[in-house]
């Protein structure tokens, strides 16, 4: 489609004082991303010879994430409507443009297609203004279209101002537009702030057109989902919802089972390759690609990772920028994050912290662990309660163990620190110095034991407690735990006489 001769004007400067919100309207997120950053998207096939944005309200934010999308920005200030922003945006359009799409930045389901039908039927009919409606159940809020007798458009009549036998009218005015800008420039120059807000309407220069006898076309949208603005935070769950429910639709046409689909939330560059399975309550984020057939399960939140084929994640498990190679299996309760790679097959347990690491082919590491910056060789396995001490209170240090290395439970390795192939770390261990290849590291104190040293003590204790009861006009006040522990003694006697 050639589109060289039209501009996109996206409405973006309004404060959104509905949302009673810091946060500049258009910058809130539903779907994903931004609410204008959907609208810059489903333009952008269009090929326009330009896209415009009129910003006004935390202009500089919203100039940011506009400037990286590819458009142009025209600053109101202060903002005085609909119709005052056009005309801050013709600054902005070059002078060969024959017609301007205009959006609101807060319309985010909009879809290309229906944008290139609207400016397809504005070219046909020759029409100065071509008004995208809708019908839609709930119209209460938005502008209405008010047609004449013989079914021509007359007017936007917006939600404030409607005469009561108007306010059944379910066809509403989007706010999505096609003009030819000949035709629209002189009307607006024409508008008057003939409202409680003092704004100048865009809505109100169809009236104007129509009152020069202008050709004004309204085309009614396919989905009325499409054009739902987000003026509040339930407008804004509801457009979340209907994102989200596409994207898991089209992941599922993807060959992916998805269970309880409306528990899942899934961000619209997600992946995932056909016969994996997805349980409730999963979240999916960000760049996050998964191959096929591996397992999602339950309440597990899998951001900006790549996952190959058949990787299981176990419930609750957060993978968090981090690669997990075939096979690899994680979780429950575990969390990778910043850069964990798993190479083939590893595995990751319960309670298990992966962090800027690399775990071989094969390696194990299946209890209670933290392991940051740390390579750890093909086939090594790491004992329950394992630490890397990484952190020296400056810098992060590295941790090398090599292939085929035995770490013993509740080792502490501190950083930097080698463990050669092969090696054995004891049990208990604090390491702080290399272990050779295929050596026996041990960093403990030696144990001792003292023969019949508790016996012993027992006897003590129990001869002292007496002596106390015993002594003449001496009451024993007792405290809390002392009482306790003669109730434990008279219900261990009966066992004594057997
Ligand atoms: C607008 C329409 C209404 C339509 C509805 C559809 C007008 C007067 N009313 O109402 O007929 O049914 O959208 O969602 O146009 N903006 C500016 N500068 C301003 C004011 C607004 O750029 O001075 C921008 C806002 O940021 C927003 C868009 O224009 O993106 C629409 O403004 P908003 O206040 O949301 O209008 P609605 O009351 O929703
Ligand atoms: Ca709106």
């Amino acid at each position: 489609m050639s589109n060289s001769d039209v501009v996109i004007v996206i409405l973006a400067a309004g404060k959104g004082t509905r949302l009673k919100s810091a946060l500049a309207k258009v910058l809130h997120r539903a779907g994903g991303r931004s609410l204008v950053e959907h609208v810059v998207r489903a333009c952008q096939p269009l090929k326009a010879r330009e896209m415009v944005a009129v910003v006004g309200h935390q202009a500089e934010d919203v100039t940011a994430a506009l400037t990286s999308l590819g458009v142009k920005t025209a600053l109101q200030n202060p903002q005085r409507g609909t119709g005052h922003a056009m005309l801050v945006a013709r600054r902005a359009i070059p002078s060969r443009a024959k017609y301007a799409i205009v959006l609101p930045g807060d319309a985010p389901l909009i879809r290309t297609d229906t944008l290139a039908a609207l400016a397809r039927s504005h070219r046909e009919t020759g029409a100065a203004a071509t008004i995208l409606s809708a019908e839609i159940e709930n119209p209460a809020g938005y502008g209405r279209i008010v047609r004449n007798d013989d079914g021509s458009v007359a007017a936007i009549v917006e939600d404030s101002a409607l005469h009561d036998d108007q306010r059944a009218i379910r066809e509403i005015n989007s706010s999505i537009y096609c003009f030819s800008l000949d035709k629209l420039w002189p009307c607006l120059g024409s508008l008057k702030p003939q409202n409680v807000h003092k704004e100048l309407y865009l809505t109100d220069a169809i009236a104007v057109l129509r009152q020069k006898g202008e050709n004004v076309q309204a085309i009614l949208a396919a989905d009325p989902d499409e054009v739902l603005g987000c003026n509040t935070r339930g407008d804004l769950a509801a457009v979340d919802a209907v994102f989200r429910r596409r994207k898991r639709a089209a992941i599922m046409d993807a060959g992916v089972t998805i269970e309880m689909p409306e528990t899942v939330l899934i961000d619209p560059e997600v992946t995932v390759g056909a016969d994996s399975r997805i349980e409730p309550c999963v979240q999916l984020l960000g760049k996050t690609r998964i191959g096929s057939g591996c397992t999602i399960r339950t309440g597990s939140v899998v951001s900006d990772a790549v996952l190959e084929d058949n990787v299981l994640v176990k419930p609750h498990t957060m993978v968090i920028a981090s690669h997990l190679s075939q096979g690899t299996q994680v979780g429950p309760f575990a969390h990778l994050r910043d850069g964990a790679r798993l190479e083939e097959n590893a595995r990751v347990g319960n309670f298990v912290e992966v962090k800027k690491s690399v775990l071989g082919e094969g390696v194990k590491s299946m209890h209670l662990t933290y392991l940051g910056d740390a390579r750890v060789g093909a086939g090594t396995n790491i004992g329950a309660g394992t630490i890397t001490c990484n952190y020296d209170g400056v810098h992060k240090n590295p941790t090398t163990i090599g292939k085929r290395v035995f770490i013993g439970s509740d080792t502490a390795l501190v950083a930097p620190v080698r463990v050669g192939d092969g090696a054995y770390v004891g049990a208990g261990s604090v390491i702080t110095e290399n272990v050779p290849p295929d050596a026996l590291g041990l960093a403990r104190g030696r144990q001792v034991n003292f023969p019949g040293w508790a016996a012993s003590r027992r006897r003590q204790m129990a001869a002292a407690t007496k002596s106390l009861k015993s002594r003449p006009g001496k009451k024993v006040k007792r405290s809390a735990p002392a009482r306790r522990s003669r109730t434990r003694s008279r219900q261990a006697k009966p066992s004594r006489k057997h």
